[in-house]
């Protein structure tokens, strides 16, 4: 029975992903630091999973627990880096306690557990890694700058590892999400104005993208985006940059709003 570790797991895409390989048989370590939503989890889908409260914007917890998962529920076959936080200000609005909190939670920690588990995939020739970066990886968001900033580097990082482990048993998948219907995006919408544009942005759920993510680590896919009409952005990246400078709207900043104000 495989060992799957969801980030993030208490909420959205990382509880659809724990669903997902709990109905295909799986055994599932949920980190999170929401203990109340880890535990309704675990009373509805019983000793398939297991639960770990763990700040991964800490690096003194980012992996501490790795150690007593392995112990219970063995060997990780599969990480998933899902967990995330985004910021969707004007720049000059973002603290830098904040802006560092998300670049621990969204690019250093997934790279500390990659770096955690790695040796011992390695050593079993087996195992998949996988690195839930976003549509703002591939085209940079104006608005979310320091989000943008993690996710391409994320992004960077899993494709650079995928071809680094090519000739080895273990696979790497890139996910790149766009608007999926999950707390996140619910919360940038509504801080974004709700434009033509943003209104006529094709909309995922969390349960058809979690089936493709395990479905691209039982096939090792490279990687996934979804909603598929995304996919363009791969291929023709100086059109996706004009297209997100000409429509992607932006938060006002607070000093835009005073001086509105005044
Ligand atoms: N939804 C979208 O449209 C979309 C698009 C592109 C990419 N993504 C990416 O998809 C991933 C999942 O996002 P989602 O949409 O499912 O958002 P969500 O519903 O807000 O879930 C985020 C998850 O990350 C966990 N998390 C946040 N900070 C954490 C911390 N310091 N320590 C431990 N866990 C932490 C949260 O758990 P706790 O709060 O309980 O700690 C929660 O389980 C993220 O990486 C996000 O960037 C989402």
């Amino acid at each position: 029975m495989a060992h799957v570790v969801v980030t993030g797991a208490s909420s959205g895409i990382g509880e659809a992903l724990v669903r997902e390989w709990v109905a295909a048989g799986a055994r599932v370590t949920m980190v999170a630091r929401r203990q109340a939503l880890l535990d309704a989890l675990k009373a509805e889908l019983g000793d398939a999973v297991r639960v770990v409260v763990a700040d991964l914007g800490d690096p003194a917890q980012a992996t501490s627990w790795i150690d007593g998962a392995v112990a219970e529920l063995g060997p990780i076959d599969v990480l998933v880096n899902n967990a995330g936080v985004q910021i969707v200000a004007a720049t000059t609005d973002v603290d830098v306690a904040a802006m560092r909190s998300l670049m621990e939670v969204d690019l250093l920690t997934p790279l500390a557990l990659i770096g955690a588990v790695l040796p011992s995939m390695l050593a079993r020739n087996a195992g998949a890694i996988v690195n839930v970066s976003s549509l703002a990886g591939l085209a940079p968001t104006p608005g979310m700058t320091h989000y943008s900033a993690a996710k391409a580097g994320i992004a960077a990082a899993s494709e650079c590892l995928r071809g680094e482990l090519r000739r080895t048993g273990v696979h790497v998948v890139t996910v790149y999400p766009g608007p999926v219907d999950t707390p996140m995006a619910r919360a940038a919408y509504a801080i974004v104005p709700p434009t033509f544009a943003v209104r006529m942005l094709p909309e995922g759920t969390p349960a058809q993208l979690a089936k493709r993510v395990r479905a691209a680590v039982e096939r090792r896919r490279a990687r996934v985006i979804y909603p598929r009409a995304y996919a363009v952005a791969r291929h023709t990246p100086a059109v996706t940059r004009m297209m997100m400078d000409a429509f992607t709207p932006v938060p006002a900043s607070a000093a835009a709003r005073e001086g509105k104000g005044s």
